[in-house]
């Protein structure tokens, strides 16, 4: 079987872990990374661009790999799905316009695409718990932690789990208010009846912490990425997933079966 031809969009913290992954990764071959904010020129040895459309019409790739800023995903995914390549996003903080255009945009051309606000397989298994327990608790908050350079909050895995943890329920868990705040924000944001609070934190990778509270009882789910590495297993199974897939795929839980 050919190789996948993979270009990768981002060469910050998850570009420089991906450059290294991906040229080590049997059946995957780099062929180039895009950056919006970066001059053009070479990064890990192979082409940088800024400009996508640009970056596609000269380089052949299947698949890009974007793990960049909300600001530009849209830019870079129009041109690799003009150009016939499949995008495996895991950028977060993306609306849910871009999402519908996505999904519209791969039916209309029969091409297959990832997005995922979590590709760390423990943190795909945490979403799942957190829903099947959803059912049973009428009270429930998340904490997630991040490392300090992160630039959206909450984190798209936060929010993603509210989302699917209230739909389990089919509807919103009770939330509790204070009835005196005296620092203002101290009960956390709110979505659907769970209170998300977020800490940010040099030190830390990304973790999170989903806590149910019922009658004399807690439960408690938590997962932790020490690593960026963590992310790569996912991001692997997604790049050959997505060769064999003609639709958006949102969620590596739906690639996992789960
Ligand atoms: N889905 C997951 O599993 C997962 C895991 C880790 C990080 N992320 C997400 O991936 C993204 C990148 O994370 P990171 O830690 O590598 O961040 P980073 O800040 O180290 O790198 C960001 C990259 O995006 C580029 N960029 C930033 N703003 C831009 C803009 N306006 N236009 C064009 N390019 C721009 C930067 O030049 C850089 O290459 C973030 O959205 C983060 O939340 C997702």
């Amino acid at each position: 079987m050919d190789n996948i031809r993979v270009a990768i969009s981002g060469t910050g913290r998850m570009g420089h872990q991906l450059a290294e992954t991906i040229a080590a990764t049997e059946g995957l071959e780099p062929v180039g990374f895009l950056d919006g904010l970066a001059a053009p020129g070479e990064f890990a040895g192979l082409p940088l661009h800024n400009e996508p459309a640009a970056f596609f019409g000269q380089h052949q790739a299947d698949v890009v790999i974007d793990f960049s800023n909300a600001a530009w995903t849209p830019t870079l995914a129009s041109a690799a799905i003009a150009a016939g390549c499949r995008p495996v996003i895991g950028t977060t903080g993306l609306d849910a316009a871009f999402l519908s255009w996505l999904e519209q945009e791969c039916r209309d051309r029969n091409l297959g695409a990832v997005v995922a606000a979590n590709f760390a397989i423990g943190a795909v298994l945490m979403m799942h718990f957190a829903r099947q327990a959803a059912r049973f608790f009428d009270s429930a908050e998340i904490i997630e932690l991040h490392h300090d350079q992160k630039v959206d909050s909450p984190s798209g895995t936060a929010r993603v789990t509210a989302e699917l943890m209230r739909a389990a329920r089919e509807g919103d868990f009770a939330h509790n208010v204070s009835d005196i705040e005296t620092l203002p924000g101290a009960r956390g944001a709110e979505t659907g009846g769970i209170a998300v609070h977020s800490v940010r934190l040099p030190g830390l990778v990304a973790h999170q912490e989903v806590i149910f509270g019922g009658l004399g009882q807690t439960l408690t789910i938590r997962h932790d990425s020490t690593g960026r590495d963590s992310f790569m297993p996912g991001v692997i199974a997604a790049v050959r997933a997505v060769m064999q897939t003609n639709r958006l795929t949102v969620g590596l839980d739906r690639l996992f079966g789960l």
